[in-house]
């Protein structure tokens, strides 16, 4: 194999993500309740990838659908609540599409949990109708950690896994 679970950037992350999607369900089969599937995510995504330095769910708030609130994540202590428009997290929800950011520091309006956190990736998940329910936020702590090969696969993952 070119990789290794432990590589900081494996050679072939399209292959990492690929095994990581086959392991999270396999571990997810026959389990639906939805904060369990969270936290599995986010612990399996955590462990896979030395980069990542924070996984974790931002959940839409079923009293206020226009803001998210903290759910499942692995890493250091999350900000509780963001508005939709806020943040990466809040922009990626209000638009339900995938935020990219190479450089926390330079995006306006970035929220800063912690300084370590250098670059991220914001994905939208969706339930089985198509109804947004929280995004997923991976943060590393290198500058520009995050790529296409990135999104795709996370896309990909959460449609299996919350809207299959
Ligand atoms: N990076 C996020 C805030 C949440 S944390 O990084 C855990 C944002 O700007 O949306």
């Amino acid at each position: 194999m070119a990789y290794t679970a432990r590589d900081d950037r494996p050679a072939d992350k399209a292959a990492r993500y690929a095994e990581l999607e086959h392991e999270i369900l396999a571990v997810l089969d026959g389990e639906p309740n939805r904060v369990a599937r969270m936290a599995t995510v986010a612990a399996m995504l955590a462990d896979a990838f030395p980069l990542f330095f924070w996984t974790g769910f931002y959940v839409v708030d079923p009293d206020k659908t226009d803001e998210l609130v903290v759910g499942p994540y692995q890493g250091t202590l999350g900000c509780m609540r963001i508005a939709f428009g806020r943040g990466v997290c809040g922009t990626a929800a209000r638009d339900r599409a995938t935020r990219i950011v190479d450089d926390v520091h330079a995006f306006p309006d970035h929220i800063a949990c912690d300084a370590s956190s250098v670059s991220e990736i914001v994905v939208p998940v969706f339930d089985a109708a198509g109804e947004l329910i929280a995004v997923f936020d991976v943060d590393a702590t290198e500058k520009a950690a995050f790529d296409a090969i990135d999104a795709a696969a996370l896309e990909r993952m959460m449609g299996k896994v919350f809207a299959a």
